[in-house]
């Protein structure tokens, strides 16, 4: 069933939670959660913990139902059971809405598996007074987000049952694996489900520290005025991992770090640190400006992709105290895989903000530490009225945004040394979230649960964005598919191939060490 235009759900994108979200406002309405691939793994790992906290916290409404949908056969009972395991400690408030909970076992594309799903729903309404309000959650592999999609279409479930309520589509990543397929996934969804019901998860986006970088440029008078060409030399955005690829081989081999990060973390990150201040902080104002953003993002040509893109592997070595094996003994893993578990790039910002400023992205695999940050190094003074001797110690100023962990900023600038000589070094002053906040921080799956819940789409990505994203990456997926392109390796526990040091030193720059 194709959607109709006029719903409530073609409101304008009203609820805004930057501005207006008070923490004690920010509680769901009654509604029904269906998870497909509910019987999967992350269901267990973030999903589940995350209605818990939210339930613990009263942000649930006590008519609240999760509709598990899976291809496991389980009773309601072991779905029960497994949504309370997947909780350390399971809260009163979790079990007394587990009891409402439902599954329905079928294929995710059967005429069956919706016929009862309908039924069952309309039951969960009865019961548990969801009120016909359901997000529908796709977790499954990606090649069955279009067939639920669909299904939901040709089974009616894609439409309020009455004026007043909502349906919404959540889509988990990945979302495509190249521009042509993410449009046609839009296509595919679009038939069902209008753009405004869709909320597309980049989990980035629900991390306290990411959204705290808009706070931090949009509401200080001080940074602002240096956040530009004028002032910064150069942007590094890291998102590094200890982890290898664990059980998930057979899925990274089909992904790599250019789809898995890169298209959608680093870039998300990339757009909130470049993008123009909205005139208002709501979906539409912080989305389009992003979406500015990413279109301001230099687009390499495949000449420019060769020499501005490093392509890496590990190799077996060791990481936090333990030895590791190389990606290639990874299970699921070809013994000749030339799978890229780091990527390294130089990008440039094609405004009148940013021209000539490079911003050097990393991620990788089995580097030394986790560790997400945004580090920016500013220009030097125009002259410097000490000697060399004594700036020795003197680095550049740098504002770094540690967005995981160890959340904070630190301001890195020169401070006279004591002592009867005029030496300069650099200091840095720091701010800890962990000491200057008491409020805990919520998982960002809890976030955006609770936004999809509420209908808040801020914190979601929007067609246009996905689009963008996936056109700045195109080049280097096309260079890469000849086989003859370079493939650094690097050791389990370093920092990185070689080539991607040179890719700094090359422009008289260095990777920050974290
Ligand atoms: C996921 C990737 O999107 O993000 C994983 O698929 C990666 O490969 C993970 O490990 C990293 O997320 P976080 O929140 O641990 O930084």
């Amino acid at each position: 069933m194709a959607p109709s235009t006029p719903s409530p759900e073609a409101a304008p994108e009203a609820v805004n939670p930057l501005a207006e979200g008070l923490e004690s406002d920010r509680r769901a309405p009654p509604c029904a959660l269906v998870v497909y691939g509910a019987s999967g793994d992350l269901t267990h790992r973030k999903l589940a913990p995350a209605l818990e906290a939210l339930a613990a916290d009263r942000r649930l409404s006590p008519n609240f139902a999760v509709v598990g949908v899976g291809r496991t056969p389980l009773s309601d009972e072991e779905f029960r059971a497994r949504m309370l395991e997947a909780v350390s400690k399971p809260s009163a408030a979790w079990e007394a809405l587990v009891g409402g909970f439902r599954y329905v076992a079928g294929g995710y594309t059967d005429g069956p598996t919706f016929e009862r799903l309908r039924e069952v729903l309309d039951e969960v309404d009865a019961a548990v007074g969801t009120d016909g309000n359901r997000v529908h959650y796709l977790a499954t592999p990606p090649d069955v987000f279009a067939g639920v999609a669909g299904a939901l279409g040709e089974h009616g479930l894609n439409e309020p049952g009455r004026q007043g309520c909502f349906v919404r589509l959540v889509v988990e990543k990945p979302y495509g694996r190249d521009l042509a397929s993410a449009l046609a996934l839009d296509d595919a969804i679009h038939e069902s489900f209008r753009e405004e019901q869709v909320y597309r998860i980049d989990h980035y986006l629900g991390k306290e520290t990411v959204q705290n970088v808009l706070a931090l440029r949009f509401a200080n008078a001080i940074f602002e005025p240096i956040w530009n060409r004028r002032y910064v030399d150069h942007v590094q955005i890291t998102v590094a991992e200890s982890l290898g690829v664990g059980h998930r081989g057979g899925f990274y081999e089909t992904a790599g770090a250019l789809r898995d990060i890169v298209q959608n973390h680093v870039l998300q990150v990339l757009a909130l640190t470049v993008m123009e201040p909205p005139a208002t902080v709501d979906a539409k104002g912080i989305r389009d400006e992003k979406v500015k953003a990413l279109r301001a993002v230099d687009i390499p040509t495949h000449d420019e992709v060769t020499i501005d893109v490093v392509r890496g592997q590990y190799e077996a070595g060791w990481v936090e105290g333990e030895e590791v094996g190389g990606y290639r003994q990874e299970k699921g893993v070809g013994p000749d895989s030339r799978t890229e578990t780091y990527v390294a790039m130089r990008v440039d910002v094609d405004n009148w903000r940013w021209a000539g400023v490079p911003f050097y992205l990393r991620t990788g695999k089995r580097l030394p530490k986790r560790v997400t940050e945004v580090s920016m190094e500013f220009r030097d003074v125009p002259h410097l009225p000490f000697g060399s001797k004594e700036t020795r110690g003197l680095g550049p100023n740098a504002l770094v945004l540690r967005i995981q962990p160890d959340e904070g900023i630190a301001l890195r600038f020169g401070a006279k040394v004591p002592g009867q000589a005029f030496r300069v070094r650099s200091v840095a002053m720091d701010f800890a979230y962990g000491a200057a906040f008491l409020e805990e921080t919520p998982d960002a799956y809890e976030r955006l649960l609770l936004d999809a819940m509420v209908g808040d789409p801020t914190l979601f990505i929007r067609a246009d964005e996905v689009e963008q994203a996936w056109k700045v990456v195109a080049p280097v997926q096309e260079v890469w598919t000849d086989d003859a392109t370079p493939l650094a390796r690097y050791r389990a526990g370093s920092w990185g191939p070689r080539e991607a040091d040179r890719l700094l030193e090359r422009d008289g720059r260095r990777w920050r060490s974290p």
